[in-house]
């Protein structure tokens, strides 16, 4: 098996080098952001307007909290979440970017935007995971930029999915193959 992991953005590999994160953090940031490429991809083919560049910055820095908070690299825990969003905001980032290492589990909450609901579902995605109520909401925003009837958007937005789905083995073992612990 290949365990060579997609590009992350220049700025994002030069920051958690400096962190000193774990390699399965790298990992697991590397392959959410293929997983939201392909989701951006479809999405803006479908002609929903969003910020391309803050979704493959947010898929890339979501869970860069756990670099203080390695125990939920393995184990459950949402301390990184807030701490994500002050380690980045502490290194020059600016709002609109950082945003996605707090949100990215909380896509129910008012205000969401479209960049961030594209971040959670990529974070889910990528292990094949399917949540409805985050379908759902991404599904609103694609039949309203569409003028498409909901289920015909939910079908199209089903079948990527289900494409992705299909790779999750690889992204799981290709994850996993990289150690916890840096060194
Ligand atoms: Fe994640």
């Amino acid at each position: 098996m290949t365990t060579t992991l997609p590009p992350l953005p220049p700025d994002v590999a030069d920051l958690l080098r400096a962190l000193d994160a774990p390699p399965r953090l790298v990992a697991h940031l590397a392959l959410v952001g293929e997983v939201a490429e392909r989701i951006a991809e479809f999405c803006a083919g479908e002609g929903l307007a969003f910020d391309r560049e803050a979704v493959r910055y947010g898929a890339a820095t979501h869970d860069i909290g756990k670099t203080a908070h390695p125990e939920e690299l393995s184990g459950p825990g949402s301390r990184h979440e807030a701490a994500g969003h002050a380690l980045l905001r502490s290194h020059g980032v600016p709002e609109h970017l950082a945003r996605f290492a707090r949100s990215h589990a909380s896509w129910g909450e008012p205000g969401v935007t479209v960049e961030e609901l594209l971040v959670s579902l990529a974070d889910k995605a990528w292990k094949n995971k399917r949540v409805r109520d985050l379908e759902d909401l991404v599904v609103d925003r694609l039949a309203a930029a569409t003028g498409r009837e909901r289920w015909e958007a939910f079908l199209a937005l089903d079948d990527l999915l289900t494409a992705i789905g299909e790779d999750a083995p690889r992204r799981l073992a290709v994850q996993a193959a990289h150690p916890v612990r840096t060194g």
